[in-house]
């Protein structure tokens, strides 16, 4: 096993030994290939670089007590990406290649899979985009898809420790009817200035209101949120937001754990109201939230003993990392044994 400081990584890239590629050529996918480079040679004309025809997605293998490895939903990842391809018309990678070849990049870099005891797992990050020229603004006739992998640590330094969140009112990271709904980098290059920004300021993300009205709650810069108010799990439906995969699990779980489950609006008033709120996602798993601050309106609102998580986020963590890490039995098929 590679000799790694497990328990110290952060949320960074990392080099490791191989990653998995297929191409799409004349008119169809091609096998899996290995590589051991972590560059690729583009067409300075590729659709990805010029018009931003490019998708990714997140999942996790983890390292159990009993050495065997799990990487969470990866069927539902597989999906989100042959939708995001739709939304921005590149080509479908089929769910069972897509599936192969996360199998093929964990087994490969098996020696950078954290132990169980660090609560650190490899991130596997796919990766599609459009690689053959154009200069008119249309879809590429070629395409790559690439799976490389790293260990990582908590996506906030704070790990699960709660941290604020802020809301600027004169930023918006996608259109009522654009392109929130998929996992596209456009998305993510529209929220990097007021990102930074957040951070600069001492928080951890940005909260996004409804771009249209800025009267509901979206999402955070890189997760989902959520609400625990009166026994009662609280998530927003929008168009403009990423159905995330952990949110999704959470909502089973909660209901599970005896929570009503609440998917609708939420208005930006019902931030007052809540015992709970958390930020979830692969990366982020479950970021507990003690405070955000409406930056237009100098206003707080303020969650929990501001020390720890609150209990019913500190539940729904422990359960998802232990189907995770099988620790308890995964009832759900959500895990698949690489
Ligand atoms: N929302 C955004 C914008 C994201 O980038 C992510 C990360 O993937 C999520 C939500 C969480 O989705 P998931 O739980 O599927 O990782
Ligand atoms: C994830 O949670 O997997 C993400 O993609 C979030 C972020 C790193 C973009």
């Amino acid at each position: 096993m590679e000799n790694l400081d497990w328990q110290k990584l952060g949320f960074g890239y990392r080099d490791t030994d191989y990653n998995v590629r297929c191409y799409y050529r004349n008119g169809k996918w091609g096998e899996l290939e290995i590589s051991s480079s972590s560059s690729i040679n583009i067409h300075m004309s590729a659709t990805a670089l010029h018009y931003g025809q490019e998708a990714f997605e997140g999942l996790k293998a983890f390292k159990g007590k009993d050495g065997k490895v799990r990487v969470f939903r990866m069927d539902e990842n597989a999906k989100r990406m042959q939708n995001s391809a739709d939304g921005i018309l590149m080509q479908k990678l089929p769910v069972e290649k897509f599936q192969e070849a996360v199998r093929m990049a964990v087994k490969m870099n098996e020696r950078f899979i954290p132990p169980y005891e660090s609560g650190a797992a490899l991130y596997i990050r796919p990766l599609l985009i459009g690689t053959g020229p154009q200069i008119g603004v249309a879809p590429a006739e070629e395409y790559l898809f690439v799976v490389f992998v790293m260990p990582v640590g908590p996506y906030f330094p704070e790990g699960f420790k709660p941290t604020n969140l802020v809301i600027y009112r004169e930023f918006d990271r996608a259109a009522p009817q654009g392109t929130g709904k998929y996992k596209v980098g456009g998305n993510y290059a529209a929220s990097m200035y007021e990102g930074k920004k957040a951070k600069k300021n001492g928080f951890s993300a940005v909260l996004y209101l409804d771009s249209k009205e800025k009267k509901y709650i979206d999402e955070c810069g890189p997760a989902n949120f959520f609400g625990i108010k009166n026994n009662t799990y609280i998530t927003p439906e929008s168009d403009s937001i990423l159905p995330s995969i952990t949110n999704k699990s959470l909502i089973v779980l909660a209901e599970e754990m005896g929570l009503n489950v609440e998917r609708r609006k939420v208005p930006y008033e019902e931030l007052a109201g809540f015992d709970e709120v958390g930020a979830c996602g692969t990366a982020a798993v479950i970021s507990p939230i003690k405070g955000i601050y409406d930056n237009d309106n100098d206003k707080w609102f303020k969650y929990g003993n501001q020390e720890e998580a609150g209990e019913w986020s500190t539940k729904l963590y422990n359960k998802l990392r232990a189907i995770q890490y099988g620790d308890e039995p995964d009832t759900h098929g959500w895990v698949k044994i690489i």
